[in-house]
């Protein structure tokens, strides 16, 4: 999934012949999940249509300070009737990121010195987000040292310039100025995007799903967990750029992720022997996984008969994962899930001890939405110094979020 999936895009648009090229931009923002909205100088609307790029961005193109009408058939009195104030503030406050996508010398220079002529130059000075800039002009305007004085200005406001690449230029000539490709300057966004995401750089270990333990080659000792808790937290880390492994126990779960290495396991000894294998690189791991606390003591080879009215299994304990990797610990970031009947959070309290854990995720039975097969799940937060933050029921996937945000607040490696 693209680093873009769900970012609110503005694309503002100034008057080069590159402008012609941001059809393609936009459908490849709208191909990589992300919100767009376009706002074009008057200059660029003699190069593309707004009706083309309001088709393709599937929103209304903004380009003056009042009239919203722009790519409408109206004209004449229905055209002002239908007029309204284009919030530049609010438009600049929308956007997770601008990108500037053919940036004329004229449109830059005047950003520069506040020149607020057009809607997009308001906008840029309104906006808070980051603002790249894809420039495109003649190669010696593009080496002028007026240009380089405006690359070197916005440089120092904090925006990012997309280099110009080199070729055949609209006047004849051939040389560095041309707007970087659509597919360029997509990768150029994602890479930034990436290398900013705030667990680049960070391994995570997750366990999930339950465990069977077998009794014989044909049943065994489960339980309801499907996994989905632990899916999602591996989702939402890899969101946050981390590089994941995901040791599951049985589930129905799949991901298709680059980020996420699932391993797939049986019983609790399995899960136990992978999780030791990566334990020592990683910087963080999450317990997630309903682990069968015991299994049967020996295994029958075949399948046992039903030949007694009553019939019993010895059982042993597994040996507790996350214990384990509590005694292991040396810089690595280690949470716990809890799920407790009665005296809920002396018990978590207790468990964080016990596993020498950073964080603990407590589920009551209690609460109604929590545990094993509901969309939802309603969670309290304990770290180790025991501050509780009780949380409200929440989707599966928001609580994803609210754990992963906790890694980034506490953990500092
Ligand atoms: N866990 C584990 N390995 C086990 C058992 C549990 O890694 N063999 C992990 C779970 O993934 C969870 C945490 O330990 O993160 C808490 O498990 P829980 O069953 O609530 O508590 P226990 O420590 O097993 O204690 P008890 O069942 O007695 O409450």
């Amino acid at each position: 999934m693209s680093v873009l999936s769900g970012k609110k895009v503005l694309l503002g648009i100034s008057g080069g012949i590159a402008a012609y090229k941001t059809a393609s931009l936009v459908r490849l923002f709208i191909k990589a999940g992300a919100h767009v909205q376009v706002i074009m100088t008057p200059a660029s609307k003699d190069f593309i249509t707004p009706l083309t790029l309001s088709t393709l961005s599937k929103n209304p193109v903004h380009s003056s300070f009042y009239n919203e009408d722009d790519d409408s058939s109206h004209t004449g009195e229905q055209a002002k009737q239908n007029a309204e104030w284009n919030n530049h503030v609010e438009l600049g406050l929308w956007a997770d990121l601008i990108l500037i996508a053919p940036a004329t010398a004229n449109t830059m220079s005047k950003m520069v010195n506040g020149n607020c002529d057009n809607l997009l130059i308001a906008t840029y000075l309104s906006a808070k987000c980051p603002v790249y800039f894809a420039p495109a002009m003649d190669l010696d305007m593009y080496k002028h040292p007026s240009t380089i004085a405006s690359f070197d200005a916005l440089k120092s406001f904090g925006n990012f310039i997309i280099p110009a690449e080199s070729g055949e230029l609209a006047s004849g000539l051939s040389g560095e100025g041309r707007m970087a490709e659509p597919e360029n300057i997509i990768a150029f966004l994602e890479a930034d995007l990436e290398s900013k995401l705030p667990l680049k750089g960070k391994k995570i270990l997750i366990t999930a799903g339950p465990t069977y333990e077998a009794i014989d080659p044909v049943r065994f000792i489960g339980n309801h967990s499907t996994g989905k808790m632990g899916f999602d937290i591996a989702i939402c880390a890899s969101n946050m750029g981390a590089e994941v492994i995901l040791v599951s126990g049985p589930t129905h779960l799949a991901v298709n992720n680059t980020n996420i290495m699932l391993i797939r396991v049986v019983s609790a000894q399995q899960m136990y022997d992978v999780c030791h294998q990566y334990y020592n690189n990683v910087d963080v791991a999450i317990a997630a996984a309903a682990v069968a606390d015991y299994r049967p003591k020996n295994v029958a080879n075949q399948k046992i008969k039903k030949n007694d009215a009553e019939f019993s299994i010895e059982l042993e304990k597994t040996k507790d994962i996350l214990a384990s990797l509590g005694e292991l610990k040396q810089n690595q970031f280690l949470i716990g899930f809890a799920l407790e009947t009665e005296n809920e959070i002396e018990n978590a309290k207790l468990k964080i001890q016990k596993k020498n854990l950073d964080l603990i995720v407590l589920n009551s039975l209690q609460d109604e939405g929590a545990g094993f097969g509901k969309p939802t799940n309603k969670i309290t937060f304990i770290d180790k110094s025991f501050v509780v933050e009780p949380m409200e029921l929440k989707s599966k996937e928001e609580v994803a979020l609210d754990i992963i945000n906790k890694v980034i607040q506490q953990y500092h490696a």
